[in-house]
């Protein structure tokens, strides 16, 4: 399959810092198909040559075993070229349908690694130089909106030159291979099925924790703030995977159907319940691993006094026969005490004791950070002191021992997907403005909330609020057990 794979934002963050990264692993795995080009779009006047040396010195970045060698960077950067252009100037988009023609790839993906605010003109010309024909795809990284009316006009423009199986929004986090083990598990096996509900599980809790700051992008963080930068994607897709039934097929509308079921099913916020079942926080100075770290308002380019959310814990709940009742707890923040992203199904305990010791209720935990995996918590009998007792084991499934292969980073997977036309890992319109409709009360009530976040001290676990947000309902994060 030849491709023509055209990054707009050439030299701008995400480029180096992921997609260059995924593309050589790509190109490493032998799964980037070789009859392609990769064309890096930016402002700046570049010969081809200065931009590979550009992306070469970037790799210094990359963690060691990912970087290339001299020899596997020369192969690579003979796909790689650079082209100057003004977003604003048709004439330019005129350039690169020629460009894109002379060659006739078999498929061209447009990738749109640039401030989001350029999305809509940016499609609207692509459209006027015909440049979405049957064989372009278009991928969209977030921040996708900052609210529902701004998600909608860029997808009306998305829509208005692109089918919406062209429209591909990239939600990293579907990437990542936990999530899909996560997929596998619960529609592949049959053994969860049945204990998959209400019945069997006391609550979930999905946390993504950060132990960095916003480093240099505190202006930008500043205008998202946590709520936005991670519950209103990344979590809610996380809880969809969790909560969605079982698809007829797995096409990807069969997955997004269901998705998009789970999405309206949440239970709608309140101003009453968003003072109740949210929890907003700011980091104060603190240590993390060790250093001391400083607050938030003393970050690089955060304005004084700034009431941004760095710190999101919520209660919610899927509103149908499967899971009435059941707390979804969702918790996210940065300059927390580690890096830890997982997904935890903890069920029920048994109805009636009959062993001492330990009467933990099971638990499953599916890690996506720092390393992924899935483990099974259960209680067996161990003999102490003349005694049969309860005591904790855990049963840890190594995906990467059972497969002896490395595993697939979420851009590289996601890349790869983009290019063969793979839809399923990828956030449809509709799902994307239905978590804004249910994210946007939150912003509402705390516009209007003079009390402000709450604050925490950097390399904790967040305001104690959000302990107490899960003891009300008789539950601890599974991390303070
Ligand atoms: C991004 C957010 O979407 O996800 C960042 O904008 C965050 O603020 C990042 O740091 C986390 O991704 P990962 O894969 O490192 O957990």
């Amino acid at each position: 399959m030849s491709f023509d794979l055209v990054l707009f934002g050439g030299t701008g963050d995400l480029t180096w810092r992921k997609l260059m990264p995924a593309l050589f692993q790509a190109f490493r795995h032998g799964t980037l198909p070789q009859e392609g080009r990769i064309l890096a779009v930016a402002r700046d006047e570049r010969s081809d040559d200065d931009y590979r040396a550009f992306i070469k010195e970037r790799f210094a970045d990359v963690e060691i075993s990912k970087r290339p060698s001299d020899d596997e960077f020369e192969r690579f950067a003979r796909m790689l070229h650079y082209r100057r252009m003004d977003l604003s100037q048709p004439e330019h988009y005129a350039g690169l349908k020629v460009w894109v023609d002379d060659r006739g790839a078999d498929t061209v993906v447009l990738f749109l690694a640039t401030s989001p605010h350029l999305f809509p003109v940016v499609c609207q010309q692509l459209g006027e130089a015909r440049l979405n024909g049957p064989n372009v795809r278009v991928v969209l990284e977030k921040p996708l909106g900052h609210d529902l009316a701004s998600a909608q006009e860029i997808n009306r423009a998305v829509s208005a030159a692109f089918s919406e199986s062209q429209a591909l929004r990239i939600d990293h986090y579907l990437g990542k291979p936990a999530v899909q083990n996560l997929m596998a598990l619960r529609f592949g096996n049959a053994l969860f099925e049945p204990l998959w509900r209400r019945e069997s599980i006391a609550n979930i809790q999905i946390t993504m924790a950060e132990s960095i700051g916003v480093g240099t992008r505190g202006d930008f963080y500043d205008r998202t703030g946590a709520l936005r930068d991670m519950i209103q994607n990344h979590a809610l897709q996380l809880l969809t995977m969790i909560a969605m039934e079982p698809p007829p097929t797995s096409d990807a509308d069969a997955i997004r159907d269901e998705k998009l079921k789970v999405l309206r099913s949440l239970k709608p916020f309140t101003p009453e319940s968003v003072s109740r079942d949210v929890v907003r926080g700011q980091y104060k100075a603190g240590m993390v691993d060790g250093k001391p770290v400083v607050g938030y308002l003393d970050e690089a380019k955060v304005p004084p006094g700034s009431t941004c959310d760095t710190f999101v814990a919520l209660r919610t709940e899927v509103q149908n026969w499967r899971w009435a009742g059941v707390p979804f707890y969702l918790r996210t923040g940065k300059r927390l005490a580690a890096r830890d992203a997982q997904i935890v199904v903890n069920f029920r305990e048994v109805p009636h004791p009959i062993f001492p010791g330990n009467r933990q209720a099971n638990k499953l935990v599916i890690k996506l950070q720092p390393e992924d995996g899935l483990q099974l918590h259960l209680l067996a009998a161990k003999h102490a002191g003349g005694n049969e007792l309860l005591s904790p084991v855990s049963l840890d499934l190594d995906f990467d021992k059972a497969f002896a292969s490395e595993r697939v980073g979420g851009y590289e997977r996601l890349l790869m997907d983009a290019l063969a036309g793979r839809l399923n890992l990828f956030v449809r319109s509709d799902e994307q403005e239905q978590a804004w409709r249910w994210v946007e009360p939150v912003l509402h009530a705390w516009a209007r909330d003079p009390a402000g976040p709450r604050a925490y001290a950097a390399g904790g676990w967040g305001p104690a609020a959000a302990s107490a947000l899960v003891a009300r309902d008789g539950y601890v994060w599974v991390e303070e057990q």
